[in-house]
C-alpha cells in the first residue's frame, strides 16, 4: 500500500498543516436578548446560560464580547405584553427598547457591529412577523412598517439591518428607504432562506413571541417562512435578494440546513451567514448537561461544520464561549 491518508493524521502538527477549514472569532456574532428595566439578568429556562439583559447589564455583556474579539452582536427585544398590538406600534417608537439598546451598545463598544433585526413579531399581539388582517398576513402593508423600523434602527446607529420577516420584496423596500434617508452606508443582512422550523421554540420562549391561536389563522409561520423540504426555492430567494440589494445572505437554522448553506455559497459572491438557532443551542446544552456529549467538542465541531459548508458569519448563542475557547 503506497497511499496512506493516515500519514496526514499522525500528529497534531501534521493535522494542523492539512486542515481545510478554520473557525475564527471573526466568524462569530452573538445574539442577545434585551428587556426593559434595571439590574435584570434573567436566565431563559429553555436556553440555560442565555439571559434577558436590561440595558445596564447589556452594557457589561457587550464590553466583554468586544474584549474577546467577537465582531458583532444581534439584538432581540422582549417587549412587555401591554405594549404589543395588532399593528406592532411599539416597533416605531424612537425611544423604544431597541433604539435605546443600539445607542447604548455603540457607546459602550463603538467597534462592535450592531445587527438590528427587523420583523414585527416581538411587538405583535398575534405573534406574527407581519400585520394580520382577515386571517391573512399582509405583505405589502407590512413592508411599509418594516422600512420605517429599518430607518429608525439605522438612525440609532445600527451598522447592519437584518430583515427576518420573510415578506416578499422586503430587501428592496428596506434598501430604498435606507437610501432615501441618507443611510446608503448601512448594510442589509437578509434572512434569505429562513425555514418554518421547529427549532425556534426556545427563542419564542425568550421573547414570548410564539404565533398565537387566532380565529381563521393557524398558529404557525408556514405561509411566509420556507418549507423545510425545499432547496431550489432557496436559490430563488437568493436571486431575488441579490437583485434587491442584499449585502449578506443568511440561512436559518444552520446544522439541519448545511446543504442550503453550501448551495448559497456556491451560487453567490456575497458573504453567507448562518443562524445557529435557539433549538440547536438547547439540544447541545441539554445533552452536554446530562453528560451525554462533551460541550466544547460538540459545539466546536458544529461551528466548524457550519463554516465548512460555506458560512463566514455565524450567529450563535455559543459565541462568547467559543471566543474564549479559541483564545485559550
Ligand atoms: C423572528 C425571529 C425568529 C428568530 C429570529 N428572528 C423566530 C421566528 O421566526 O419565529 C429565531 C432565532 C432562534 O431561534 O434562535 N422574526
Amino acid at each position: 500500500m503506497r497511499i496512506r491518508p493516515r500519514r496526514l493524521r499522525r500528529s497534531d502538527g501534521i493535522r494542523r498543516m492539512a486542515r481545510e477549514t478554520r473557525l475564527s472569532v471573526d466568524n462569530l456574532v452573538a445574539p442577545l436578548f434585551v428587556i426593559d428595566g434595571e439590574g435584570i439578568r434573567e436566565e431563559i429556562p429553555s436556553m440555560p446560560g442565555q439571559f434577558r439583559f436590561s440595558p445596564d447589564q447589556l452594557e457589561r455583556e457587550v464590553r466583554e464580547l468586544s474584549s474577546l474579539g467577537v465582531p458583532g452582536v444581534a439584538l432581540f427585544p422582549a417587549i412587555s405584553e401591554d405594549l404589543k398590538d395588532a399593528v406592532a406600534s411599539e416597533s416605531l417608537n424612537p425611544d423604544g427598547l431597541v433604539p435605546r439598546a443600539i445607542r447604548l451598545v455603540k457607546h459602550a463598544a463603538p467597534d462592535l457591529l450592531v445587527i438590528a433585526d427587523v420583523a414585527l413579531d416581538p411587538y405583535s399581539s398575534d405573534g406574527h412577523d407581519g400585520i394580520v388582517r382577515d386571517g391573512r398576513i399582509l405583505n405589502d402593508e407590512t413592508l411599509e412598517v418594516l422600512a420605517k423600523i429599518a430607518v429608525l434602527h439605522a438612525d440609532a446607529g445600527a451598522d447592519i439591518i437584518a430583515p427576518s420577516d420573510m415578506m416578499d420584496g422586503r430587501v428592496a423596500a428596506l434598501r430604498d428607504a435606507l437610501d432615501a434617508a441618507a443611510f446608503s452606508h448601512v448594510a442589509l443582512l437578509s434572512y434569505t432562506a429562513k425555514y418554518a422550523s421547529a427549532f425556534y421554540g426556545p427563542f419564542r420562549d425568550a421573547l414570548d413571541s410564539a404565533p398565537r391561536q387566532r380565529a381563521g389563522i393557524p398558529p404557525d409561520k408556514k405561509s411566509y417562512q420556507m418549507d423545510p423540504a425545499n432547496v431550489r426555492e432557496a436559490i430563488r430567494e437568493l436571486m431575488l435578494d441579490i437583485e434587491e440589494g442584499a449585502d449578506i445572505v443568511m440561512v436559518k437554522p444552520a446544522i439541519p440546513y448545511l446543504d442550503v448553506i453550501f448551495r448559497l455559497s456556491e451560487a453567490s459572491a456575497v458573504p453567507v451567514a448562518a443562524y445557529h438557532v435557539s433549538g440547536e443551542y438547547a439540544m447541545l446544552s441539554a445533552a452536554a448537561r446530562n453528560g451525554w456529549i462533551g460541550r466544547q467538542e460538540a459545539v466546536m465541531e458544529s461551528l466548524t461544520a457550519i463554516r465548512r459548508a460555506g458560512a463566514s458569519v455565524i450567529l450563535t448563542y455559543f459565541a462568547k464561549e467559543a471566543a474564549e475557547w479559541l483564545a485559550a
